[in-house]
């Protein structure tokens, strides 16, 4: 049998291609005895839940500008921080962001916690989350599993079960390879070989600093693997958004409720959504046409096709329910996706010379 996989070798390999990112701390730097920001990192972990490096360089600039420290974050109005989190998606955790802000500043004087077991105490702060911290912030030797590693670990040790099956199997190989030493750059190089070498299509197997003990390399396997059962199809669910509009160019909005989806996000009024055609539910009377095309968007566990109706409405209309935001302070850009979708739609229905609103980012 080859060698058996070594820390050291991916270490080495992480010292001359990690990758440059606003919250890393470089492995040349962190030997200079710099530390990473534990807010920076714990910030940066939680909208990586969300999407790929690229998307979260441009949201984390914008949040750590607005809030530099935990403390600013804590004491920011939560609708200010739900707007800067729209576009990522799942904004549940957005909120459970503020309250863990408020609860580091509150009960731990605005340190984070070092530890993988008080950290995992924070809301919203799972047990991926705390693993990650603990290892990167403060070099616990702790492991950190996300898709990359368990990748990687699939294909190292030419794991056959399939996903999610076998993700207790992949979870203790990843444990067992952890070292005691530098065990924070060695959390960062598993995910930065699985997002460059060790990549979900044509893995560059020829370049990789564990080819020679790779079994799935070995075996032929790497590029299949891991295996996948096969996923549910998700359902699709149907319903109305009304895009009303003032004669003043005000826009007709409604926040939705905390809990639930897109919760404590601004929406368009919408009617409830279904797997039969729901019931219509303008929030005001008015004369509402519908546009030819449906906004499209999918979500965790279902596929949302909006029916989009438009309106323009009195300078005096009294609306059932939402309020109305003024064209000054309507950006599209603060709305989660879906919302923005049916914005999208909308617009281009209303006249091109007076759909104003405040300049987008
Ligand atoms: N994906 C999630 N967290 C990451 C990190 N710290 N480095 C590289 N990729 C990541």
């Amino acid at each position: 049998m080859r060698d058996k996989p070594r820390a050291q070798d991916l270490l080495d390999w992480y010292d001359r291609h990690a990758r440059a990112m606003p919250w890393r701390v470089s492995p040349a730097d962190r030997r200079a005895g710099q530390r990473p920001d534990p807010y920076a990192v714990w910030l940066s972990e939680v909208m990586l839940q969300q999407t790929t490096v690229a998307a979260v360089r441009n949201y984390f600039h914008r949040f750590t500008l607005r809030w530099p420290t935990v403390a600013d974050l804590a004491a920011a109005e939560d609708t200010q921080v739900m707007a800067e989190w729209a576009g990522l998606g799942y904004y549940a955790r957005a909120r459970n962001l503020l309250k863990c802000a408020r609860v580091v500043v509150d009960q731990h004087g605005g340190r984070f916690p070092d530890t993988r077991a008080a950290l995992q105490e924070l809301p919203g702060v799972g047990p991926y989350t705390a693993s990650a911290i603990a290892a990167i912030a403060f070099d616990r030797a702790e492991t950190v599993v996300d898709g990359n590693v368990e990748r990687v670990m699939a294909r190292l040790y030419d794991v056959a079960t399939p996903l999610p099956t076998a993700k207790k199997e992949l979870t203790q190989l990843a444990e067992r390879l952890t070292p005691d030493t530098r065990p924070g750059d060695y959390a960062q190089a598993v995910m930065d070989l699985g997002a460059t070498i060790c990549t979900p299509r044509n893995p560059a197997c020829g370049i990789c600093p564990w080819r020679a003990p790779c079994r799935g390399r070995l075996a032929g396997t790497a590029p299949d693997l891991p295996l996948k059962l096969p996923k549910k199809p998700k359902p699709v669910r149907v319903g109305y958004a009304y895009v009303g509009r003032r004669a003043d160019g005000a826009w007709l909005m409604e926040r939705r409720p905390d809990s639930g989806l897109l919760g404590g996000m601004l929406g368009w009024p919408v009617s409830d959504w279904a797997e039969v055609q729901p019931v219509k539910a303008p929030p005001l009377p008015a004369d509402w046409q519908m546009l030819p095309e449906e906004a499209r968007h999918t979500f965790t566990h279902f596929h949302l096709r909006l029916k989009v109706l438009i309106a323009d409405l009195p300078v005096d209309a009294a609306p059932e329910r939402g309020h109305f935001v003024s064209r000054h302070e309507f950006r599209p850009s603060d709305l989660p996706t879906a919302m923005r979708k049916v914005f999208d739609l909308a617009r281009g229905a209303f006249a091109a010379d007076s759909t104003g609103f405040a300049e987008d980012r």
